[in-house]
């Protein structure tokens, strides 16, 4: 398992899985790792939760063998009880520490994490100095363009995180006010990258290997950030890693894509059981399936079972139909 990054790590072209909570698990990263993304992060992990012993939050630092190098990324808003989390998390073996500067969700930014902390710049300084004196590892920091249209500080959020001694920094170019909706502001990143002397990891509506290009292009970072459009299409790692070597994006076929998905399915069930496994898979479905023609009749198959040996089952009938009807040919590159 990699350990232990450089911190030039970050100035080398890479593509890496964000931080999803409820996505971005073992399983998918695993997923993600085989078809080319070079790191990867967890999703939101409550430092409140770790520093307790809560069962629930320790879980979410499980890695499987052969994944990527691991960012655990921590929320809250006591710089001790984060420097305690990091802590643990740089025990569990991750290669690195990532904080939540960008978290929209209410139930976080009323406790003054997340987002909220670009309105408190003071706090968000005491977190990140405290933070990067307590691991040994990398401490890397995500964060949003400010809390408001009104309110934009990255630039400022950037300077100072530089200066407590943060490794690199990914900017999701829309206010805390903009949610995930309404554009991703690339010139945002060229902005900050320019200003700063640590690299900044470009983020924000990545969904193909032309967007990758477009978006490199755009910011001149290194490395690149993808969420959403990972979701059900872990092969852009494989486009992109293709783009920055110069070489032509191969699509995936819908045989690749039911093969990918058997995997995804399998490991889930056992990294989570086989009860919450095959529960926590059905919002990956219509993504996986995206492209299939009676996309619907698979999803609504492959949702109402209970069972990894149903879920079998109704994939290897959805590989049968495609056979016969000759549709599982490769598609082209996103
Ligand atoms: C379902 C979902 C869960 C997310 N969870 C987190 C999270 O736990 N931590 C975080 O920093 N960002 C989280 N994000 C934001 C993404 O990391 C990313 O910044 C955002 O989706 C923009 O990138 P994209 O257009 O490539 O998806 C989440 C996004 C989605 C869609």
């Amino acid at each position: 398992m990699p350990r232990g990054i450089r911190k030039s790590f970050f100035d080398e072209p890479r593509a890496c899985l964000a931080p999803m909570a409820g996505y971005s698990d073992a399983p998918f990263r695993l997923i993600c790792a085989g078809l080319g993304a070079d790191f990867a992060f967890t999703g939101l992990v409550s430092a409140d939760g770790l520093a307790r012993g809560m069962k629930k939050s320790a879980a979410l630092l499980d890695r499987l063998e052969g994944e990527a190098p691991l960012g655990v990324q921590l929320f809250g808003a006591n710089p001790e009880t984060l420097a305690r989390s990091a802590a643990i998390a740089g025990g569990s073996g991750a290669s690195f520490v990532d904080l939540n500067f960008g978290c929209p969700v209410k139930k976080v930014v009323t406790k003054n994490g997340g987002a909220a902390l670009m309105r408190d710049l003071v706090l968000m300084e005491r977190i990140a100095r405290a933070v990067v004196a307590e691991v040994g590892l990398p401490v890397t920091a995500k964060i949003r363009s400010g809390w408001s249209a009104g309110e934009r500080n990255f630039l400022e959020a950037g300077a100072m995180l530089e200066g407590c001694g943060i490794a690199a920094i990914t900017l999701h170019p829309r206010p805390r006010s903009q949610g995930f909706s309404g554009p991703a502001h690339w010139e945002d990143i060229a902005r900050l990258r320019e200003s700063l002397s640590i690299p900044v990891i470009a983020n924000g509506d990545v969904k193909s290997a032309a967007d990758y290009r477009e978006i490199t292009r755009v910011t001149g970072c290194a490395s690149v950030m993808i969420g959403r459009g990972a979701i059900g299409n872990p092969f852009i790692f494989r486009e992109i890693r293709a783009v920055a070597e110069g070489r032509e994006p191969r699509g995936a076929s819908n045989a690749e894509r039911l093969d990918v998905l058997e995997r995804h399915v399998k490991l889930q069930v056992a990294h989570f059981g086989e009860r919450l496994g095959i529960r926590e898979m059905r919002k990956f479905y219509r993504w996986y399936l995206k492209s299939f023609e009676g996309i619907k009749k698979y999803r609504g198959e492959l949702t109402g079972v209970e069972t990894c040996a149903e879920v079998l089952e109704s994939l290897a009938c959805i590989r049968e139909e495609l056979e016969k009807n000759g549709r599982s040919a490769p598609q082209k590159a996103s």
